[in-house]
């Protein structure tokens, strides 16, 4: 994961703003620091060794997804001795003092999170979890067994707890090595299409697919829940006691998820999350009605929002500050986007209105009229030089920025476009009220099309562009081969209920 110099200096402003935040960040291993606890321990494991040494499968026999499982050692015997960071080869192997070096063939882990390991085994291997968030994390067994069932952990409104740090930390570090290859998300072979889990359906009202992993996040009732749609297996769940859920993007290099909503006619507000912690990183926005649409610069430092009150914000992510509003929309806000290079900012409402703005100051810079019904999505072009809109009016648009006139009109025919994606080649994607999904190819002709059960409400392509996965009016998730347009799998999630079962 290559992450843009400026979101690193964003990040780096958020950590060292946290008077604690040195506290977390060991630079001598010495009893008298802090404690570190086992979430923040885990973290690391979760990131770097989890891929090979989870579960059943574990590699060398030793399981490091809880402390008991660590204690209980691998085939060879023990791997820990606490107090004994020197003896213990879940410290030594991965700070490449002895033989086979962890992981095989990466990189020495970051110093950091070595100081973390040896800490937490000097500190007598701390069960303690001071972010509850970790602990509603599911392992991949439990998400089929035991799927959250019981009430979860209290919820983080406001994490002032300096423990909530190590997040920030964690998503720093990728930097400093070829971490890409350690992801276990990306070194997943091609998609294994588990045997559905289970079948139940709730409204959908907003999904996202990361770009640079197969995460997949799916509305819920004031929660969001965080899936591998590679294999269907549930990797976190966010709580959003805000409300209802909206709005979900992924920043461009996929560390954080944006989730937009809120209570009608009463609040909305937009939160940061971590998407290997599940910790709330950032939260924004005070509005007085729903979040509909919400956007984070590409360098991670600007973020604007929309919703009924028909009014676009911009916050600067470092220090909240709202930047500026525009009112130049005459209705409800539904799509927000910043352009690839952060430069622009288009926001397109009901009416069929889309404006384009300064993406740093949020000052006019084009308004785009030709649609006579609602935007319901906004693709820009890689060069950030053409803007395309798709609408309930059935036409996609596409306009060139630096001109002002629309280069291409495109008609497929499928009735009211409720949905639409563009991938890097160019390939376009809508979703219909006829319950149509069609695939175009960047000229506009018809390269697959396919009949879901439903109105197609919500679409995404998958960070690969293999597949599109999309979202009927029913309740049902669905992956589609971007290819043939054919049907791949249904995607029964495992959603979490409020019965037991
Ligand atoms: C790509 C897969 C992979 C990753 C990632 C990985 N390991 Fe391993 N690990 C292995 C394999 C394979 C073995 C068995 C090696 C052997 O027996 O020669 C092993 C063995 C070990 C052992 C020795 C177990 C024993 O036999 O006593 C320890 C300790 C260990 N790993 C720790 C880690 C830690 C800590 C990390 C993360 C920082 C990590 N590993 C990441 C594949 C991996």
């Amino acid at each position: 994961m290559k992450i843009n110099p400026r979101l690193l200096r964003f990040l780096l402003t958020l950590v060292l703003a946290t008077p604690l935040a040195n506290a977390q960040e060991p630079q001598t291993a010495t009893p008298e620091s802090p404690e570190v606890t086992w979430d923040q321990v885990r973290a690391v494991f979760q990131k770097r060794c989890f891929a090979c040494h989870r579960g059943e499968q574990a590699r060398g026999g030793l399981d490091l997804s809880s402390v008991a499982a660590i204690q209980a050692g691998a085939t060879s015997g023990a791997s820990v001795v606490p107090g004994k960071p020197e003896e213990s080869l879940i410290y030594t192997l991965p700070a490449h003092l002895e033989n086979p070096k962890m992981p095989p063939n990466g990189n020495r882990l970051p110093q950091r999170e070595l100081d973390l390991i040896q800490q937490w085994i000097l500190g007598g291997l701390s069960e303690k979890v001071l972010t509850p968030a970790s602990t509603a994390m599911p392992t991949r067994q439990s998400a089929a067994t035991r799927p959250l069932t019981r009430p979860l952990t209290p919820l983080l409104v406001k994490p002032a707890n300096p423990a909530t740090q190590p997040a920030l930390t964690n998503t720093l570090t990728p930097t400093s090595d070829n971490s890409d290859s350690m992801d276990p998300l990306r070194t997943r072979p091609t998609p294994v299409f588990a045997k559905p889990i289970r079948h139940q359906k709730q409204m959908i009202t907003a999904i996202a697919t990361s770009p640079v992993s197969s995460l997949l996040a799916v509305s819920g009732h004031e929660h969001v829940l965080l899936y591998d749609w590679s294999d269907q297996s549930l990797r976190n769940r966010l709580e959003f006691p805000e409300g209802d859920v909206f709005s979900l993007r992924f920043s461009r290099n996929g560390s954080l998820l944006l989730v937009g909503g809120g209570k009608g006619s009463e609040s909305g507000r937009v939160v940061a999350f971590d998407t290997t912690t599940g910790e709330r990183v950032f939260e924004t926005g005070d509005e007085s009605d729903v979040v509909l649409a919400a956007d984070l610069s590409p360098d991670g430092r600007f973020l604007a929002l929309g919703g009924p009150s028909r009014v676009v914000r911009l916050y600067d992510t470092t220090d909240g500050r709202l930047i500026s509003e525009y009112r130049r929309h005459t209705d409800w806000i539904l799509q927000i986007a910043f352009s690839h290079d952060g430069l622009l900012l288009a926001s397109a409402d009901r009416f069929g209105t889309v404006c384009v703005s300064e993406g740093q100051t949020g000052q006019h810079f084009m308004t785009l009229r030709g649609h006579t019904a609602a935007v319901s999505g906004l693709a820009w072009t890689e060069d950030s030089a053409t803007l395309f809109s798709a609408s309930h009016d059935g036409s996609i648009r596409a306009r060139n920025l630096h001109s002002g006139n629309e280069t291409q009109q495109i008609q497929p025919d499928i009735g009211k476009i409720l949905t639409f994606e563009r991938d890097p080649v160019g390939r376009l994607v809508c979703g219909s009220a006829s319950s149509k999904l069609i695939i175009l190819a960047p000229n506009g002709s018809p390269l697959a099309t396919a009949s879901l059960q439903d109105e197609v409400s919500h679409l995404q392509i998958t960070q690969d562009a293999s597949h599109v996965i999309a979202s009927d009016a029913t309740g049902n998730l669905v992956i589609h081969s971007m290819e043939t347009g054919a049907q791949v799998t249904t995607l029964d999630l495992p959603l979490p209920t409020t019965h037991a079962f």
